[in-house]
């Protein structure tokens, strides 16, 4: 059975105090919810990741990073690598998403020496990718997504699969209020277990866990979510809040 997997990335927000504040309500209200096979990741800026990974230790929270630097040390200012992270007991990175693509111009063969650099330090990938709105109006949408996945993701060997998860996030449903419909959500999610079955065996398909994003929320997240190949969802601007980020879990 595949895993559920509900990740909160919090972007640019909240500081250390709010971190505390956050992940303390959130740590109380997961206590109250069953965890039947689903797992609750969240993702605060670096500054914060220790603390959280610390007050998260005995729960069943677990904490990710939203992005990391391929190379292991070196002359580059500003920036952390997979080895970091790992010495701050976090085992997660979300690499790829669509901001760091449009804003900090990550390409996809960036991206790939990201991913083979996480693998290597034994970091869990939360691979994003998703159209923007041209392509969709131009059905361009399958063709644009089936790259991103090829060029960041197809050189890896099976066995790597087991450290991927995916997650579709159609950029036009970012932050805009505007979500895929389910129906819309399961046609794409299908088709990028299609092609993962193309290229690698029917188990590593059937086992990558397939993340939604894009303005989910606890009133459309049940929906979404029961559809076939949708098994779980990257929060944005829900996941900032206790009750919205709580009533997402239950959903699922
Ligand atoms: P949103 O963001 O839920 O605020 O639309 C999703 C994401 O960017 O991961």
């Amino acid at each position: 059975m595949r895993t559920k997997i509900v990740a909160g990335n919090w972007k640019m927000n909240k500081t250390y105090q709010e971190t505390k504040a956050l992940v303390k309500e959130l740590k109380h209200a997961v206590k109250e919810i069953s965890l039947d096979n689903t797992r609750v990741i969240i993702a605060p800026t670096f500054v914060n990741l220790q603390k959280a990974s610390k007050m998260t230790k005995s729960s069943a929270i677990e904490v990710a990073a939203q992005n990391m630097h391929q190379e292991a040390n070196g002359a580059y200012t500003g920036e952390i690598s997979a080895q970091m992270l790992k010495s701050v007991y976090v085992d997660t990175v979300i690499l790829g998403h669509s901001e760091r693509r449009e804003y900090f111009g990550e390409s996809d063969e960036l991206l790939a020496s990201k991913v083979d650099a996480a693998l290597a330090n034994d970091l869990e990938v939360i691979f994003c990718f998703g159209e923007v709105l041209e392509d969709r109006k131009s059905g361009n949408h399958f063709k644009v997504v089936e790259s991103q996945i090829k060029n960041a993701l197809f050189h890896l060997e099976s066995g790597a699969w087991s450290k991927i998860i995916l997650a579709y996030e159609p950029v036009w449903a970012i932050g805009t209020g505007e979500t895929a419909t389910p129906d819309q959500a399961q046609e794409m999610h299908a088709f990028i277990r299609e092609l993962v079955a193309e290229r690698y065996l029917s188990d590593v398909s059937e086992e990558v866990s397939i993340l939604y994003g894009g303005s989910v929320k606890p009133g459309n997240a049940e929906e979404i979510f029961s559809k076939n190949d949708v098994d779980g969802g990257l929060i944005g601007g829900a996941a900032l809040n206790v009750d919205d980020f709580s009533a997402i879990i239950k959903a699922i």
